[in-house]
């Protein structure tokens, strides 16, 4: 197979692909539609010596402004998912409230509470996404990675390092598919979790904005990084078009233009008075990525 007969894009704003809406543009971006088409393209940037970045929903990413001079990995065609008994097998691009739908629909049960975030698959395992009620990480069967070396194994939840927020994949690979084990359920039940726990969220976060999530993880398990920046007055604190939003404290939003460096001044800034006032160094959960090249 043929770099060139995937689909590859050269100069693309990755503005459009990221939910920050921020970021300049990507030397190429790839769509890859199966798995030995990601392969085909790592195995090309390697041998070309393109640096590489494997970008999934991108709810979660701040692009540097001057671009990423490299390859940027979209998962988003890798999107096949179907149900086998109480097993659902997702690929990495497949979106997470459609994962959640597709298990509602089959009358299964475990992901509701995950519903409202942004997130595929792939990445939302990569970070363990959720929330005190679930994290994604506790329905997974086993996940299949690419490996560095270019070989595809399974691995069980145990071999995959999750905790809060984190996970150890990607020191072994990329991940590709995931097998979900779910516990079957009333549908209508299930419904109405999906729709009280996207309620909360509408009610406790911003929604439907230009955000990245959450910006910090928690300093620890009953300490919200929300709760300090909030006491620490960043509410509404504004650089730019970049902004701490006042209805939840740990999220930046995008109010139109934003700029990489306004949410870097603004996480600087939320680090510093939280560690005055509090003594926690907050730690980021966003992905701050670097460009490799300089363009
Ligand atoms: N709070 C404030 N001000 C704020 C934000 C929160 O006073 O600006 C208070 C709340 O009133 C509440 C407490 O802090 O008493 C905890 O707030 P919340 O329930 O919103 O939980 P959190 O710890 O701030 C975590 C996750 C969210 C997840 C919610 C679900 C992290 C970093 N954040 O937030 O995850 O949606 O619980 O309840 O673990 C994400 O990871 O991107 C994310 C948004």
């Amino acid at each position: 197979m043929k770099v060139e007969d995937i689909k590859t894009k050269e100069r693309i704003p990755l503005k459009k692909y990221v939910t920050f809406g921020i970021g300049g543009e990507a030397r190429y971006l790839a769509e890859p539609r199966t798995i030995e088409e990601v392969k085909a393209l790592i195995d090309f940037a390697e041998s070309e010596g393109l640096p590489y970045f494997i970008l999934g929903g991108g709810s979660n990413v701040l692009f540097p402004d001057e671009g990423y001079e490299g390859l940027v990995i979209r998962m988003a065609a890798l999107s096949q998912i179907e149900v086998d008994g109480e097993y659902v097998i997702a690929e990495a691009g497949v979106p997470l409230k459609r994962f959640i739908l597709v298990a509602r629909d089959a009358a299964l049960s475990g992901p509701e509470p995950l519903i409202g975030i942004p997130g595929e698959v792939g990445g939302s395992i990569v970070m363990n996404a959720g929330l005190r009620e679930r994290e994604i990480g506790e329905l997974i069967e086993s996940v299949t990675i690419l490996t560095y070396d270019g070989i595809i194994e399974d691995l069980p939840p145990s071999e995959l390092g999750l905790a809060y927020r984190s996970s150890k994949i990607q020191d072994v690979g990329i991940i590709v598919r995931a097998r979900f084990k779910l516990t079957p359920g009333d549908q209508e039940h299930i419904d109405q979790e999906i729709q009280r726990f996207l309620e909360r969220r509408k009610a406790t976060q911003p929604y439907g904005v230009k955000s990245a999530g959450c910006v910090f993880k928690n300093p620890e398990p009953d300490v919200s990084a929300g709760f300090l920046l909030d006491k620490a007055g960043l509410k509404g604190f504004r650089k730019g078009d970049a902004m701490y939003s006042d209805i939840h404290a740990n999220f930046i939003v995008n109010l139109g233009e934003a700029r990489e460096e306004d949410v870097r001044f603004l996480i600087e800034e939320g680090k510093r008075r939280v560690y005055e006032l509090f003594g926690y160094e907050l730690e980021e959960e966003i992905v701050l990525v670097e460009n490799p090249g300089g363009l």
